[in-house]
C-alpha cells in the first residue's frame, strides 16, 4: 500500500484567508489510485516550515510526498529551494516530464520551477499551486509512480521485466 503525504504551500491558505482546493485535489487523486493518505498539511511560504514538514513526513516513512504551490517566480515562492535543501538525491525526470507535457497545455508551464527528489525511502515531488495544474501534472506522473515506489522499497529485482 502506497502512502501519500500532501503539503499545501500557501501563505493565504495557512492563514485561513483562502480555501485550499489543491490539497483536496491531490487527496482525490490518491484515493482514486488506491493510495492511503498519510498526512495533509498547509504551511506558509516559509523555507523552514516547508523543510520541516517534508522531513516530518519522510521520517514517518510516507512513500510519496506531494507539495503544491510556491514553485513560481513570486518573491515568496521557495518550495523548490526547501525541497532541494532536504533531498538526498534528485529525481529530475518527474519535473522534466511535468513541464514538457504541461507546455502542450499552457506556455506558463515554463514558469514552474518544480523539483523532485528522494529522502530516505520517500519520493518528494513539487506540483504547481492551482487545482487545474495539480490535476494536469498528476496525470503526467501517475504512470511512473508505482514503479518508482517499488524501486525505493527495494522490491524490484529486474527492471526490464516490468
Ligand atoms: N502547469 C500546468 N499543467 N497547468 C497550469 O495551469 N500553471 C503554471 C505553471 N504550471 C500551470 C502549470 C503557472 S501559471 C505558474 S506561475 C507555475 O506553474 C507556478 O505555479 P505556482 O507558483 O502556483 O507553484
Amino acid at each position: 500500500m502506497i502512502t501519500v503525504g500532501i503539503i499545501t504551500v500557501s501563505d493565504r491558505s495557512s492563514q485561513g484567508k483562502r480555501e485550499d482546493l489543491s490539497g483536496p485535489e491531490i487527496e482525490k487523486w490518491a484515493e482514486k489510485n488506491g493510495y492511503k493518505i498519510g498526512g495533509t498539511s498547509i504551511v506558509p511560504d516559509e523555507i523552514d516550515d516547508i523543510k520541516s514538514k517534508i522531513i516530518e513526513y519522510a521520517d514517518m516513512l510516507i512513500d510519496l510526498i506531494l507539495t503544491t504551490g510556491g514553485t513560481g517566480f513570486a518573491a515568496r515562492d521557495v518550495t523548490p529551494e526547501a525541497t532541494l535543501a532536504i533531498i538526498e538525491k534528485q529525481a529530475p525526470g518527474f519535473a522534466e516530464a511535468m513541464r514538457q507535457k504541461s507546455l502542450e497545455i499552457t506556455p506558463n508551464a515554463m514558469l514552474s520551477r518544480a523539483v523532485a527528489g528522494i529522502r530516505g525511502k520517500s519520493l518528494i515531488i513539487n506540483l504547481p499551486g492551482s487545482p487545474k495544474a495539480v490535476r494536469e501534472n498528476l496525470t503526467v506522473i501517475e504512470k511512473a509512480v508505482p514503479h518508482a515506489m517499488d524501486l525505493l522499497k527495494g522490491q524490484v529485482s529486474d527492471c526490464g521485466t516490468k
